[in-house]
């Protein structure tokens, strides 16, 4: 037996993921013996592989597509990110048989647009387009850079205004006008908009209009690649500037990463490998 600690990634499908690249290099920048593997799971089969790979000595998981709500109610602790979103991406196997869930996915948006792209949440006005797991994961931690306003705008309207409520004490907090609107009905300009809806996967229009845009507005897509491309290429032309969420994945990573390691390894020269790697394919 090694005593190297084994990590992994759980989802279905999984054969794209990007995390084992990810932590492969997170683990030889910060000098960490570990392994890290893409592990298939059946649908219905989450829980049980849990247990399993803890069984076999596995120290954490990142939890991906389909399986970051089962997540969230299979850990015995959740952080606030993970009470508040109802989903979890990273869970901490503990020695005594314990699972400790938390959400860094919405800290690595935060961290890629406010650290890499260098441009502030607090003060601003945001739009958060879908209320599904991707945009829950993300309301608390922009939340917590004060904007001066949040909306959250969906196309089946009762998500956002649920989603919204979750977080009113929040808003309340940090003085953000936090609202939810309709799709159809959306009023006035942002300067950041951000697009967590799986339109793009579906191939479907932009779910909303230009006249959110003005010049200069940071655009951000939280999937990258092909998928991200449509939104960013509407948002350029219509002034805006684009960025995908290349940053966000190497960002939730890398505090992961450090929840695991107690140690924060560096994400910039990782994104600027990785991103090599996407445009080479
Ligand atoms: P994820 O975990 O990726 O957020 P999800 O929870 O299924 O996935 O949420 C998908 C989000 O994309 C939802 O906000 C969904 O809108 P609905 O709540 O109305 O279903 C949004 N979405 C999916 N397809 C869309 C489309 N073609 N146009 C606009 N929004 C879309």
């Amino acid at each position: 037996m090694s005593s190297m600690d084994h990590y992994c990634v759980m989802g279905n499908p999984i054969a794209h993921s990007r995390s084992p690249r990810i932590h492969g290099l997170f683990a030889e920048l910060t000098g960490q013996a570990l392994s890290y593997e893409r592990q298939l799971v059946p649908v219905d089969g989450f829980a049980e592989a849990v247990r399993a790979f803890a069984a076999g000595g596995g120290k954490g998981l990142n939890v991906t597509v389909p399986f970051k709500l089962e997540a969230a109610a299979i850990a015995t602790t959740q952080s606030d990110r993970v009470r508040r979103a109802g989903a979890a991406n990273t869970l901490v196997l503990q020695a005594d048989g314990g699972i400790h869930a938390d959400n860094t996915d919405g800290l690595g948006l935060v961290a890629d647009i406010v650290r890499n792209a260098g441009v502030p949440i607090a003060g601003q006005r945001v739009l958060l387009l879908g209320a599904g797991g991707a945009a829950a994961g993300a309301l608390a931690p922009l939340l917590e850079q004060a904007p001066a306003q949040l909306v959250v705008c969906n196309r089946t309207a009762a998500k956002a205004t649920a989603l919204v409520a979750q977080h009113a004490d929040l808003a309340t907090l940090y003085k953000t006008e936090l609202l939810a609107q309709e799709q159809q009905a959306l009023q006035g300009d942002f300067d950041i908009i951000i697009n967590a809806t799986a339109s793009s996967l579906a191939g479907a229009q932009i779910p909303v209009a230009a006249s959110v845009l003005r010049p200069g507005s940071l655009v951000y897509d939280m999937m990258y690649g092909p998928a991200a491309q449509p939104f960013l290429d509407w948002a350029t032309q219509h002034g805006a500037i684009g960025r995908d969420g290349l940053g966000m994945l190497v960002e939730q990573a890398a505090e992961a990463f450090a929840l695991w390691r107690g140690v924060r390894p560096p994400s910039q020269p990782v994104l600027a490998q990785l991103r090599l790697e996407v445009q080479a394919q």
